[in-house]
């Protein structure tokens, strides 16, 4: 007689289909047609890779886009997305002003050649002296908040013309969580309370409304709801007598081709393209603004959307192991387990096999984006095996760096490179110096060329705003300090390199 074998529940992993086991594994062997192997040996790993002509190519493309549908519309680069000088000029040669939220920013802009009446400065947090600069220069604010209009009349009031200034809204769009954080609030009246605030300081002139309502929007319709708001906005303040109303800044938000944790589909399918987008905000405009006048200004502040598939982040393998799977349970433990809201693996008898696990010389601490996103992650070499699910862990000493849960890959090992992508958005300007060396940065030009831009960094760099309080600093080297005769003594000498002529040798 047959013995009973309960059921089993088994996860099933998304891994690429390759049954046959044929062929070799996808990989990143180059970048722009520069060898992957080439340029970590030249910069060493880990590295960021930016791609020149992908920059290029994106903004193009977006401007091309907005501009066929709409007659004034500019982008403006958002600068806390990446503000490595060498990307901002490219966004600027290209045509984009600055769009920018702190003194530190603004004063980047203006290092990059920025004008003041080209930057857009937004944010929660502008203090009086950078405000007074921005004024002096003409640069476009967009307030944020009552005491900064407070300040801004302040500061308006010593001046002979008035200063142009535009207000910030958050408002409900019915698809993404309120950004209620920023600006005002323009579905319950408070935003044109404010216009009439402001119409009573006369140092101050209303030129244009500004909402960014959020990031990684996948859906366009919001831009339909946010857009419909600001136009509608625009007009009631107009008719309360404020403007005229120059323009409409719809700021940033557009979807990279980032994969979020969770998401089903893959970003090729999920990440709507600049059309949509084009088409849900140009179209809106155009059909709410009144008939026969001049249409507004419109802005973008499109940031990860320009950026993110640019850049790359080169890597390497540094250890092989295997990561053990929570234990296997039966089938009637597996079910309690997913009413306790677990996600439970491996058969009722069989224990599933460890999973492979990697660690390589990258943490999240260069990656702070795969809090939300998963990063493509391929080798650089060919393989032949088939990818299975691998843990990839960073190089950190926290048991939360985990680069990828579970990203497909074939057998690596130790040496071997692997890129991950896409990892320009926000990676740089948001990552921490956390007990390694942030990596050098290259970008690749359009003809091949690597140009470093950013150094990696070192003990100096790092140190350099260090103080060593007096009663701190050693009076005496360490080497008097200590008994003859000791073993300590005797361990320093050999350490020390010997000294021949009175000059040390290596
Ligand atoms: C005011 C403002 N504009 C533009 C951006 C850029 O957004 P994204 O990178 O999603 O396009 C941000 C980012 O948070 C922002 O706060």
């Amino acid at each position: 007689m047959k013995s009973y074998t309960p059921p089993t529940i088994r996860r099933l992993h998304a891994e690429p289909c390759n049954p046959f086991r044929l062929g070799s594994a996808p990989r990143c062997a180059e970048i722009d047609g520069v060898p992957v192997e080439r340029l970590a040996r030249d910069h060493g790993s880990p590295l960021f890779v930016f791609s020149e002509t992908a920059l290029r190519e994106k903004i193009r493309e977006a401007r091309r886009v907005f501009e066929r549908r709409y007659p004034d519309v500019r982008f403006a680069w958002s600068y806390k997305t990446n503000y490595l000088n060498a990307i901002c000029r490219v966004f600027h040669e290209e045509g984009a002003i600055a769009e920018v939220v702190s003194e530190f920013e603004y004063e980047k802009a203006r290092g990059n050649g920025v004008p003041g009446r080209d930057i857009i400065f937004n944010g929660p947090c502008k203090g009086r002296a950078i405000l007074e600069r921005a004024v002096e220069e003409d640069a476009m604010i967009q307030v944020d908040n009552l005491d900064e209009l407070l300040l801004l009349g302040e500061i308006a009031a010593r001046r002979p013309e008035p200063v142009a200034v535009a207000l910030r809204v958050h408002l409900d769009t019915g698809t993404h969580a309120v950004w209620s954080k920023f600006g005002f609030n323009a579905d319950n009246g408070e935003a044109l309370r404010i216009v009439r605030r402001l119409m009573q300081m006369p140092g101050l002139r209303l030129q244009g409304f500004h909402a960014h309502i959020g990031t990684f929007i996948l859906e366009p319709g919001a831009y339909r709801k946010s857009a419909e708001v600001l136009v509608r906005l625009a007009l009631a303040a107009e008719k309360l007598g404020a403007g005229p109303i120059r323009y409409l800044n719809l700021g940033g938000g557009f979807a990279s081709r980032a994969r979020l944790h969770h998401q089903y589909l893959p970003p090729e399918q999920a990440t709507p393209g600049f059309d949509r987008y084009a088409e849900a905000i140009c179209d809106t405009i155009t059909q709410v603004w009144p008939a026969g006048r001049l249409l507004p200004r419109l802005y973008l502040e499109t940031g990860r959307a320009l950026v993110d598939e640019a850049g790359y982040l080169i890597s390497t393998v540094v250890a092989v192991k295997h990561r053990p799977m929570p234990p296997a349970q039966p089938l009637a433990g597996v079910l309690a387990a997913y009413g306790k809201g677990m996600v439970a693996h491996g058969g009722a008898t069989a224990r599933e096999s460890d999973r492979p696990a990697l660690v390589i010389d990258a943490g999240v601490n260069l990656l702070y984006t795969t809090a939300w996103y998963q990063p493509t992650i391929l080798p650089a070499r060919a393989c032949t095996d088939s990818p299975v699910p691998t843990t990839v862990y960073g190089c950190l000493c926290m048991n939360i760096d985990v680069v990828r849960e579970e990203a497909p890959l074939p057998g690596l090992t130790t040496g071997d490179h692997v890129v991950l992508h896409p990892v320009g958005a926000y990676n740089i300007t948001q990552s921490m110096q956390f007990i390694a060396y942030r990596p050098a940065i290259v970008m690749i030009a359009p003809g091949g060329q690597v140009h470093v831009i950013r150094r990696r960094e070192n003990l100096d760099y790092i140190q350099e705003l260090e103080e060593i309080p007096g009663h701190l600093v050693r009076k005496q080297p360490l080497r008097k300090k200590i008994k003859h005769g000791s073993s300590a003594t005797r361990l320093f000498r050999r350490l020390q390199p010997p000294v021949l002529n009175g000059r040390k040798q290596p």
